[in-house]
């Protein structure tokens, strides 16, 4: 399948099925002259009435209520909108970047099209989960959450820096955390299902990280994140609930990044968050 195509149908498409698209990873071709036309970001992905994206926020079950089915099932609704929204803004990354270096451009599709997969096997696990739960996507209103900030991420190192180094960051404290929460209640099968997600953010987070470090010169990684960062985000985004240096180490951010990181604060709080936060409990502690 031509990388294009599957990017197009997974934008363009509007059903579940569309952005579930799969196709093994031996079986992609990336070559450049099956693609003539320039593709726009459009202002939302296309979405059927069933995933239509709402303007409706929904409240994040509270911590202490996770030994109910329908509240876990809730959460994961949160957390399979937030995979839907990556596996399109990866797409939209496919489709409307330009790279003056054919090779870079190949390999930078490469790295994504393994990254969406990877999505998708989230999603897929997600809502399967729910579906024991009697839980369907859609069935909560879905937001248009860190889309948002895709017209700002104006070129392929804008993209990792938010991405990768901050808001698939941030999940690696959450993937972890919510790994715990599960566990506690018993929950051992979706307490899996969020350490297999926590364990494919790991090489995501290094793949943004790698992309970064190849374009920064020499500058130091820390500055040309915060360099690439839109106007709205700040590093902190890029910690989750029960921050842990070490899950960055593990991702193979160089030391001064992580002590950067780590030390950074500029009085935003996790629980004030606007995007990812509002979806999130109020007190995380439970
Ligand atoms: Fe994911
Ligand atoms: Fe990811």
């Amino acid at each position: 399948m031509n990388v294009y195509d599957f990017a197009e149908q997974i934008l363009f498409g509007k059903s579940l099925e569309d952005k579930l698209i799969h196709h093994r990873l031996q079986d992609f071709d990336y070559d450049e002259s099956n693609h003539s036309k320039k593709i726009f970001l459009p202002k939302l992905p296309e979405r059927d009435q069933q995933i239509k994206i709402s303007e409706v926020q929904a409240k994040f079950p509270k911590k202490s209520t996770f030994h109910l089915d329908d509240k876990k099932a809730m959460a994961l609704h949160f957390f399979a909108n937030h995979e839907l929204l990556a596996i399109e803004m990866m797409a939209a990354a496919i489709l409307t970047y330009d790279f003056e270096n054919a090779d870079e451009k190949k390999q930078f599709h490469k790295g994504l099209v393994k990254t969406i997969i990877d999505e998708q096997k989230h999603l897929k696990l997600y809502t399967h989960r729910m579906k024991e739960w009697k839980m369907n996507l859609g069935d909560l209103p879905l937001n248009d959450f860190f889309w948002n900030y895709m017209p700002d991420l104006k070129t392929p190192s804008m993209f990792y820096a938010a991405m990768a180094l901050t808001f698939e960051s941030a999940n690696l404290d959450f993937a972890n955390y919510y790994s715990l929460c599960f566990k506690e209640v018993g929950d051992d099968k979706t307490s899996e299902i969020m350490r297999i997600v926590y364990e494919d953010e790991i090489s995501h987070v290094a793949l943004g990280a790698k992309w970064l470090n190849h374009w920064r010169n020499d500058k130091d990684l820390w500055t040309y994140y915060q360099e690439n960062l839109p106007a709205l985000l700040t590093p902190n985004r890029a910690k989750g609930i029960h921050y842990r240096e070490e899950y960055r180490k593990e991702a193979g951010l160089d030391e001064n990044f992580c002590q950067k990181l780590t030390a950074f604060e500029d009085g935003f709080r996790v629980t004030k968050r606007k995007t990812w936060g509002q979806d999130l409990p109020d007190n995380h502690e439970g």
